[in-house]
């Protein structure tokens, strides 16, 4: 039973508030994240992107952030990389360290990423969180009762049934989901018209179904770029950085900013 009362926050960040999520680990949640946080950026938003997963942090390293926040008078500036504002857990461990913490903990933590850190203007705080509707999911949903959601899920029919969980604790919460991002959807080779099904086919489209929403994006598989620091950033030759900028303005549009280009 989950009892600590903590204070809702999101009278401290300005703009919408987007968490990323999924009942299912390993879908891309982070991948999508942080691509989503970066294609608004690239449309000329303030983007904040922060990394939720307190004991599984990949941000530092999906973007691969080396420098850590500077502090003055005992608040927190967080790290500008790629043209984001971004906070992790990960800044504030020694190197790859594990965390071993009790829940109390967590809300702690989260309620210091909110309350100490000088976030500035923006437009959107893109919220990675980690697998599941554990302790720090139902923390967020208590903190930031305007939070919208993203669902992420793969198109196998097994992995949208466990996605959905989050999905009905949205919904049980009241926060209002935006979509469903169905990730690693089909396998394109280059050069060729042939798409493969690697992880069969529906999956997204069942779970919006199911939880009263859309398929925001359905994006492909695309081998990492091997020859840069940042494999999973995609650069703007790709096609899924295509997929992105759409997904980008299709949030835009559902949370009515208007585009400042
Ligand atoms: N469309 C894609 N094409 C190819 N690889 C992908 C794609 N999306 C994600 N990946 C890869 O899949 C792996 C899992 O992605 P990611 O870490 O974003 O998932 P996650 O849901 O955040 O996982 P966790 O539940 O552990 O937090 C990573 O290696 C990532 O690079
Ligand atoms: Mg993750």
């Amino acid at each position: 039973m989950h009892e600590r009362k903590l204070r809702s926050v999101d009278h401290l960040l300005k703009g919408t508030i987007i968490a990323v999520t999924s009942g299912k680990g390993g879908v891309g949640k982070s991948t999508v994240a942080a691509n989503l946080a970066l294609s608004l950026a690239e449309q000329g938003k303030r983007v904040a992107l922060i990394d939720l997963d307190i004991y599984g942090f990949s941000i530092p390293k999906l973007l691969n952030i080396t420098s850590r926040p500077k502090t003055i008078n005992g608040k927190i500036i967080p790290v500008g990389a790629h043209g984001l504002s971004v906070m992790s857990m990960g800044f504030l461990v020694k190197e790859n360290e594990p965390i071993v913490w009790r829940g109390p903990m967590l809300g702690k933590m989260l309620e210091h990423f909110f309350n100490d850190v000088i976030w500035g203007e923006l437009d959107y705080t893109i919220l990675d969180l980690p697998p599941g509707t554990g302790d720090v999911a139902l923390d967020m949903h208590q903190m930031l009762p305007q939070c919208k959601e993203i669902i992420v899920t793969t198109p196998h029919e097994a992995a949208a049934h466990v996605a959905e969980r989050a999905g009905t604790m949205a919904i049980k919460t009241k926060h209002e989901i935006l979509g469903v991002v169905e990730n690693m959807a089909y396998f394109q080779p280059p050069e060729s018209e042939k798409k493969y099904y690697l992880f069969g086919k529906g999956g997204g489209q069942k779970l919006a179904h199911t939880l009263g929403t859309e398929v925001l994006a359905s994006l492909p598989l695309e081998i990492p770029n091997e020859d840069g620091e940042t494999p999973s950033i995609y650069k703007e030759s790709s096609t899924l950085n295509t997929h992105y900028m759409t997904l980008a303005e299709k949030v835009a549009e559902l949370t009515n900013t208007a585009s400042l280009l």
